[in-house]
C-alpha cells in the first residue's frame, strides 16, 4: 500500500505524467493525497494539486487525431468495441469508426460503398433515411499499414443496441415489444434490398435501438455487398446460414435468415407464434425463404391476429443492479 510520503516524494520528483503514471495509476496517487485523509497538510495539498495537472496533461496527450481531406477529429474515449473496428467519440458530433487491423481496410471501404448506396437511395425514398447511419466523412486512401476508417453521425442519446436489450431480459423478450423492432427491422432490410444491398452482419449489436422513440438504426455495413456476391469476408462470431459456410454468394435471403436468427435469440421461448414466423425464415435452402417485402405484410397480419389492432406500447429496459 502506497503511503502519503511516498505519494509526495513521487510526485514532488516527477519528470513528466507518462512515467508517473507508468508507475502508478492516477486513481491510487489521488486516494492517498485526498484533501480529506490529510487535514492541513499544505505538502499533501500541493502534490495533490500537481497531480492534476500532470493527470491534465496526460490525458490531453493520449487523445488520437485523425485527419481526412479536409478535416480532423480529435478521438477521446472508446464507445463500442466492434467486430473489426472501435468506435470512438470524438470533441465534436462525430462518431470514429475505426479498423483495428489494417489487413481489414477493405471492409470498411465496404461500408462507405453501401453508406453512399442508400444515401442515394433514401434521396429518392426518404421515409426510409431513419434506418440507416449517415456517412459524414471519411479517411479516404490512406498509407500502407494505416488504419482506414468511417466518420459517423453518432447515435448516442437514448440508444442501446440489440445486444444490450437482450441481456436486459435474459428470459427473452414479450412479443408485443419485440413486434414494434421486427416490424422497423423488417422495412430497414427491405430497404437495403431494394438499394441492392445485402447487409450481410444481421448481429444483434448492428442493431441500435431507441426505446423510447421506438427507433431502429441498422449499423455495421462492413460486410455489405451487392446482392448475388461473395463475402469479402467473414466474423467467426456471427451465426451464418447454410450457404455462407458452403462458400455460395450471398443474396437477399441470406439476410433473411441472419434477422430471423436474431429474432428467435431474443423472443421469450413462449412466443410460439412469433418463433414458428421466424423458423419458416430460416429454413435451410435459401430459394424456400420468403422475400422480406412479402414478409412485412405477413408479419402484420400475425401481429393483428395475435394483438390485434396497434396500440402504442411503452418499452422501459429494466435498471441492472449495476
Ligand atoms: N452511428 C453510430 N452511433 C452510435 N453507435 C454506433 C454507431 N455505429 C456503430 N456504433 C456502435 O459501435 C459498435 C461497432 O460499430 P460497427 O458495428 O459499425 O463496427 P464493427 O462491428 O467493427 O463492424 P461491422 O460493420 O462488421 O459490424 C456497434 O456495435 C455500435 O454499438
Ligand atoms: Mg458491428
Amino acid at each position: 500500500m502506497l503511503t502519503r510520503d511516498e505519494a509526495v516524494t513521487m510526485i514532488e520528483n516527477s519528470v513528466d505524467a507518462a512515467t508517473l503514471f507508468a508507475r502508478y495509476p492516477y486513481r491510487e496517487l489521488a486516494a492517498v493525497l485526498h484533501p480529506d485523509r490529510n487535514p492541513g497538510d499544505t505538502r499533501a495539498h500541493q502534490a495533490a494539486a500537481t497531480l492534476n495537472r500532470h493527470y491534465d496533461d496526460w490525458k490531453r496527450a493520449r487523445r488520437q487525431t485523425v485527419t481526412t481531406a479536409t478535416s480532423s477529429y480529435t478521438l477521446t474515449v472508446p464507445h463500442a468495441v466492434g467486430s473489426i473496428a472501435t468506435t470512438y467519440r470524438t470533441t465534436g458530433p462525430h462518431l470514429v469508426k475505426l479498423v483495428r487491423d489494417p489487413a481489414l481496410n477493405p471492409l470498411i471501404h465496404a461500408e462507405w460503398a453501401a453508406l453512399r448506396a442508400l444515401d442515394g437511395f433514401t434521396e429518392r425514398h426518404r421515409w426510409l433515411r431513419p434506418y440507416y447511419p449517415r456517412l459524414l466523412d471519411t479517411s479516404g486512401p490512406v498509407a500502407r499499414g494505416d488504419r482506414a476508417f468511417s466518420v459517423l453521425d453518432p447515435l448516442v442519446d437514448g440508444f442501446v443496441t440489440l445486444a444490450d436489450i437482450g441481456e436486459a431480459f435474459p428470459d427473452g423478450l414479450d412479443g408485443r415489444d419485440y413486434a414494434w423492432m421486427h416490424r422497423r427491422l423488417l422495412r430497414a432490410v427491405a430497404g437495403a434490398h431494394r438499394a441492392g444491398l445485402v447487409h450481410g452482419h444481421l448481429t444483434a449489436d448492428n442493431v441500435l435501438v431507441h426505446p423510447g422513440q421506438h427507433g431502429i438504426v441498422l449499423v455495421g455495413w462492413s460486410f455489405a455487398v451487392e446482392s448475388g456476391t461473395l463475402p469479402l469476408a467473414t466474423d467467426n462470431s456471427a451465426e451464418y446460414p447454410p450457404e455462407v459456410h458452403k462458400g455460395l454468394p450471398m443474396t437477399a435471403a441470406t439476410d433473411v435468415h441472419m434477422l430471423h436468427r436474431l429474432t428467435l435469440s431474443l423472443l421469450a421461448p413462449t412466443e410460439t407464434r412469433q418463433r414458428e414466423f421466424a423458423t419458416w425464415c430460416t429454413q435451410e435452402d435459401p430459394a424456400q425463404r420468403p422475400d422480406v417485402v412479402d414478409l412485412l405484410d405477413e408479419y402484420d397480419d400475425l401481429l393483428g391476429e395475435l394483438y390485434g389492432p396497434r396500440t402504442f406500447r411503452p418499452f422501459i429496459i429494466p435498471e441492472t443492479g449495476a
